[in-house]
């Protein structure tokens, strides 16, 4: 549950003179099963979201239209990942602390979870976090 694990997955894709076309499947092209899927739209320019970790959940993160930038952070590096491909996903695994910001307009940024939403499985409190990371 550290950096290493928090990849850029490159997910299949058919090209078409039509549009192309990615698809994926929980447990074949992800290393999870899918519970959930939410979206971030209408980002005003400068805001900023995250800032927390999920204890058990598993998130692939897409940049489904435009681009942002995701900061990961397991507690001992911090690692900024830029998307803006529709067929790459950013996995991300349970305890890393995240934060998305540089928005561009328009963009669209897609989560793929494990589970459903649970408050319970929030770290909101970066401090907090550090501490259950480290088991202090
Ligand atoms: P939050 O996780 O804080 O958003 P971000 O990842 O940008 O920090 O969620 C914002 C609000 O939406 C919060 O009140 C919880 C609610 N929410 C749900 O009800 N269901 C969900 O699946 C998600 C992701 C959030």
């Amino acid at each position: 549950m550290s950096m290493e694990n928090c990849i850029i997955i490159e997910l299949p894709k058919t090209t078409d003179p039509r549009g192309n076309l990615t698809f994926i499947e929980g447990m074949r092209h992800i290393p999870f099963d899918i519970r959930r899927v939410y979206y971030l739209y209408d980002v005003p320019g400068g805001a900023e979201r995250g800032g927390h970790a999920h204890k058990a959940l598993s998130q692939l993160i897409i940049a489904m239209s435009g681009s942002f930038d995701v900061i990961l952070d397991d507690g001992m590096e911090k690692k900024r990942f830029h998307l803006n491909r529709s067929y790459q996903g950013l996995y991300v695994c349970p305890m890393i602390w995240r934060e998305l910001d540089n928005f561009s307009s328009g963009s669209v940024c897609m989560v793929r979870a494990s589970n459903e939403y649970d408050e319970a499985d929030y770290y909101r409190d970066y401090a907090e976090f550090m501490r259950a990371r480290w088991k202090v």
